[in-house]
């Protein structure tokens, strides 16, 4: 447990909008400031920092907290990584003794068994035995520089390399096994190594950790790759190779391909904004990182049917999330790798500056998909056409494209704009009814995950979180409300344990703010927490003392309500008694 003195502290420098701000741009709305949303794609800004309490909400997706809690949810770390994660920012030390937390321990172990393992494999790749692996790479057309660069390895043929050099520098066998170095192997008693005579690439994150391996075979056996699965320091999900590098580019915009080889290319000549998703589909959460780095990527993927459908699965959701977009399509279905090895750097460099935006693009295919010689096929393309302009953000955008089809295809700019803004319309209603299904099916979501008892005792849970709320944002309401209320009368064991700890520190003198609570809580709880504070603080003007005594006397009926619905010895009559004592206590 963290004394409250150097939570304070920790709170005191790291500031919520300074903090918030190194991830999301965001404006000042009288106290408070709002931006997008980075836990959920949005288009408009319903993300709340609150300097106030130093605390966030979402009103999209419901997330909230304190600072340490935005820290945990965007750094995907535990509680005691966030808090030395923001003390290490602001040059505090850890409390002692205070940072012991088992899994904070192993992934502190996984990252030096990986970064031992990125320096075993470098330095078997200049040894005697590494030759093939040299070999290979200079036959790619790599440079030793490139290969220090990206601290390129090469793996052995052997079930025991890593495992036994490993040990020599006091691994544990469990600790490789959680690092996705070593498998157990079947019959369960011995472990061995799980990447052997492949051409080794370290996945570097944004802080300079080794958090994972892609691995090669040298010829053209199967699987050509073995990435690393997901482990404590790693998710595929989550991490875009060479993004390490790229962030420090000054660019305006990012380079998007399919493959780490690619990437490592398009570095050495020079591209050193590339950047690729590792060994997986491009996911909403890869687009999320992007965005906090670029308003632009270019995306570079192979003219194959799978580079094509990645690359449509990739432009849906960079453009959920606001990112413009430039599509190169490589000439001859060659990837960047090979096309640059033809043909130089310079010849890639123009085809990046030539890149159309994907709406070139995407009118291009949809014209392919109609037959334009005929007036079926033409008015058909239009309304199609029409359609995915008013998906553009940009009305100038728009009109520019707008002005195009209606030349192409020789028909009257007016006509088009009225079929535009038709769509626009139709498009605006469709947006408006998803975001607010959306509003509700994540709020519920997260008080479910939070609360679950909550949709059993919906008026019970309802007065609690009023009264919680009440008492967080004036903790001296405690002193009339704690003779009132004891912890057993709430209705919901979540909300029982919240109101007891408050009580418990209340008594104790000590705060009860939220970032005191965050330690006992997880992201769920805590956005759960904050949705409190933040009703009612919305009621604030209105925010008594009696408020909250009604809050007391609707959680002591609907408590007795809830006895009353459990399976019980009590006879009719006795039943009947308890219902006649609660009429008199409504009154
Ligand atoms: N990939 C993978 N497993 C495979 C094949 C591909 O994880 N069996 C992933 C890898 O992350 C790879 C990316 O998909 O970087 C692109 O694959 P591909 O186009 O097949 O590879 P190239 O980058 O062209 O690789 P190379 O030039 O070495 O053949
Ligand atoms: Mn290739």
């Amino acid at each position: 447990m963290l004394p409250d003195s150097f939570i304070q502290e920790l709170n005191a420098k790291n500031d919520i909008e300074s903090v918030v701000s190194s991830y999301v741009s965001m404006k000042r709305r009288g106290r408070n400031l709002v931006g997008l949303c980075p836990f959920h794609g949005e288009k408009t800004p319903s993300f709340n920092l609150y300097p106030e309490t130093n605390s966030f909400y979402c009103f999209g997706c419901g997330a909230g907290g304190d600072v340490v809690t935005f820290i945990r949810k965007i750094e995907n770390l535990s509680y005691i990584d966030a808090v030395k994660f923001l003390a290490d920012r602001v040059g505090m030390s850890m409390p002692e003794q205070s940072y012991n937390d088992v899994t904070a321990k192993q992934r502190m172990r996984i990252l030096e068994a990986n970064r031992e393992a990125a320096r075993l494999f470098h330095a078997f790749l200049y040894s005697k035995g590494g030759r093939a692996g040299l070999e290979y790479y200079h036959s790619r057309g790599y440079t030793d520089a490139t290969i220090r660069r990206f601290g390129l390895g090469y793996a052995p043929q052997s079930f025991d390399f890593l495992r036994s050099e490993l040990r020599k520098k006091g691994f544990h066998d469990e600790e490789l096994v959680l690092a996705w170095l070593c498998a157990r192997s079947k019959n369960g008693r011995g472990i061995y190594d799980i990447f052997r005579n492949r051409v080794m690439i370290p996945i570097i994150d944004v802080r300079g950790n080794v958090i994972a391996f892609g691995g090669r075979v040298l010829d053209d056996s199967k699987p050509k790759y073995l990435n690393s699965g997901d482990t404590l320091v790693f998710k595929k999900s989550n991490n875009l190779f060479a993004l390490n590098y790229a962030k420090q580019g000054k660019t305006d915009h990012l380079i998007l391909c399919e493959g780490y080889m690619d990437v490592i290319a398009l570095h050495q000549a020079g591209f050193r904004n590339a950047v690729a998703a590792l060994g997986t589909s491009f996911t909403a959460d890869h687009a999320r990182l992007l965005s906090r780095y670029t308003d632009e990527v270019v995306l570079v993927f192979d003219a194959d049917n799978a580079g094509q459908k990645g690359a449509q699965r990739a432009i849906a959701l960079l453009r959920d999330i606001g990112l413009r977009i430039r599509l190169v399509t490589i000439p001859d279905g060659k990837d960047p790798d090979e096309f640059i090895k033809n043909n130089g750097p310079e010849r890639f460099k123009l085809l990046v500056e030539r890149a159309s935006n994907d709406v070139e693009y995407r009118l291009i295919e949809l014209g392919k998909r109609h037959l334009l010689n005929t007036t079926d096929g033409k008015v058909n393309y239009l309304k199609e056409a029409t359609e995915l302009l008013a998906g553009l953000n940009s009305p100038l955008e728009r009109d520019v494209y707008l002005g195009r089809l209606a030349a192409d295809l020789q028909v009257s700019k007016t006509a088009l704009q009225s079929q535009l803004s038709y769509q626009l319309k139709r498009r605006q209603k469709q947006q408006q009814d998803k975001q607010f299904t959306q509003v509700i099916r994540h709020a519920e979501a997260s008080t479910q995950k939070a609360n679950p008892d909550a949709k059993i005792h919906v008026r019970g849970a309802g007065a609690e979180e009023g009264l919680l709320g009440a008492i967080l944002l004036n903790p001296d309401y405690l002193t009339a409300v704690a003779p009132l209320l004891s912890p057993e009368e709430m209705v919901t064991p979540f909300n029982r344990k919240v109101y007891e700890q408050l009580l418990s520190r209340y008594h104790q003198g000590l705060g009860i703010e939220l970032s005191y609570l965050s330690e006992w809580y997880d992201p769920d709880e805590m956005a759960y927490i904050t949705k409190m504070v933040r009703e009612a603080r919305e009621r604030v003007s209105s925010l008594t003392i009696e408020e909250a005594k009604r809050y007391v006397s609707v959680i002591k009926r609907e408590h007795q309500l809830a006895a009353l619905r459990q399976p019980s010895e009590l006879t009719p009559e006795q039943i009947q008694e308890k219902l006649n004592a609660m009429k008199q206590m409504k009154k």
